[in-house]
């Protein structure tokens, strides 16, 4: 028995931050962001948008989506890197929102949350779970510091979910999940935890905000997607010409060419949608996955290799045949 995705649901504000309005703010101009990053735009939520509602409003679509009831989700999982507050976990407002009262838990695993998800999702399945719902919500607005151009210009907000149950299709097939902690200190957000709680130092430093050595995570990322998407390939026995459809995490343009390119799979077969909504996370995966569902490119029967990086530093891969039911 496998876990397939029965229904699925996105969400992004209304708002548009776009590479002229950042040309305002901060020394950058949209011919050196499109260049280096291939981004145009991203959502950014509004004062009354959160992770938690965005996260819900997606929920409900995919619950609906599945053909369900709320009453029928047996368990909540939240990815998540922008949690609503530090405590309680995304997931009781999230649930609240929908009307759930199974259990619940966020998942933190950097922009690899999703996929991580994925696998949480398909063992809570296996393990007589009837109906999971899966939610990668984002405001990475709300962490990202306005006067670096560094990182400001990369990140938006958004949130996709998706409903997981048995199936006798193949479903998930294969997967990777890794992190390696000794690079940590890439991709941070320093203070407003156990080792460095909020204190006027920490905010004059700006030391809530995301840090983000770029090059280094650029390197380590294309490395990670490439050897995590080949390991899962070889765990299913199948090749990259067996991919239908390449979804990797939105990060940058450059990054997805460059592991396309070296897991051999063609820009006609991989997902992007980088220049709509920037780097949003653990929300990347689904947008792009589910737009293009939306859209008829991915069709039942159609091997779909998700693959994701990020803050940790992690890394996972999910290889499924898309079907229904
Ligand atoms: O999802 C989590 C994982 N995150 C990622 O995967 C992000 C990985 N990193 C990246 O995507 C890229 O490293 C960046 C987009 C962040 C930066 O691109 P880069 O090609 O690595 O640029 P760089 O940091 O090497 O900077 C090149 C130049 C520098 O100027 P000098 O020193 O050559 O004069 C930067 O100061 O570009 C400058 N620069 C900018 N210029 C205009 C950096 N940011 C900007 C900007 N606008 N926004």
């Amino acid at each position: 028995m496998s876990a397939t995705i029965t229904g699925y649901g996105l969400a992004v504000p209304e708002g548009r931050l776009t590479n002229a309005d950042l040309e305002a703010r901060v020394d950058t101009n949209d011919a050196w962001i499109v260049e280096r990053t291939g981004i145009r735009e991203r959502r950014i939520a509004g004062p009354d948008e959160t992770t938690a509602s965005l996260g819900a409003l997606a929920g409900a679509i995919a619950i609906k989506d599945a053909g369900l009831q709320p009453a029928d989700i047996d368990l909540l999982i939240v990815a998540t890197a922008t949690p609503e507050q530090p405590i309680p976990h995304t997931g009781a407002f999230v649930g609240e929102t929908l009307g759930l009262r199974c259990g619940s838990f966020d998942l933190g695993a950097g922009c690899a949350g999703f996929v991580y998800g994925l696998v949480a999702a398909a063992g809570m399945v296996a393990a007589g779970t009837r109906n999971v719902l899966l939610i990668g919500a984002e405001t990475l607005s709300r962490v990202v510091d306005p006067e670096d151009r560094g990182t400001c210009v990369l990140f938006g907000d958004g949130a996709g979910a998706a409903v997981l149950a048995a199936t006798d299709r193949r479903g998930i097939l294969a997967w990777d999940l890794g992190c390696d902690g000794s690079a940590a200190h890439l991709l941070e957000i320093p203070a407003g935890g156990s080792r460095r709680p909020t204190t006027i130092d920490t905010i004059a430093a700006r030391d809530h905000y995301l840090k983000m050595a770029g090059q280094e995570v650029f390197r380590r990322a294309v490395r990670a997607v490439v050897d995590s998407a080949r390991l899962t390939l070889e765990r299913a026995g199948m090749e990259p010409s067996d991919v239908n459809w390449f979804v990797p995490h939105q990060a940058n343009a450059r990054i997805i060419e460059a592991a396309a390119n070296r897991l051999g799979i063609p820009s006609e077969r991989t997902l992007v949608n980088i220049d709509r909504y920037g780097n949003t996370s653990s929300a990347s995966i689904p947008l792009a996955l589910f737009e293009a569902v939306a859209d008829g490119r991915v069709r039942e029967g159609d091997i779909v290799l998700a693959s994701g990086f990020g803050a940790g530093m992690t890394w996972a891969s999910a290889l499924l045949e898309w079907g229904r039911q």
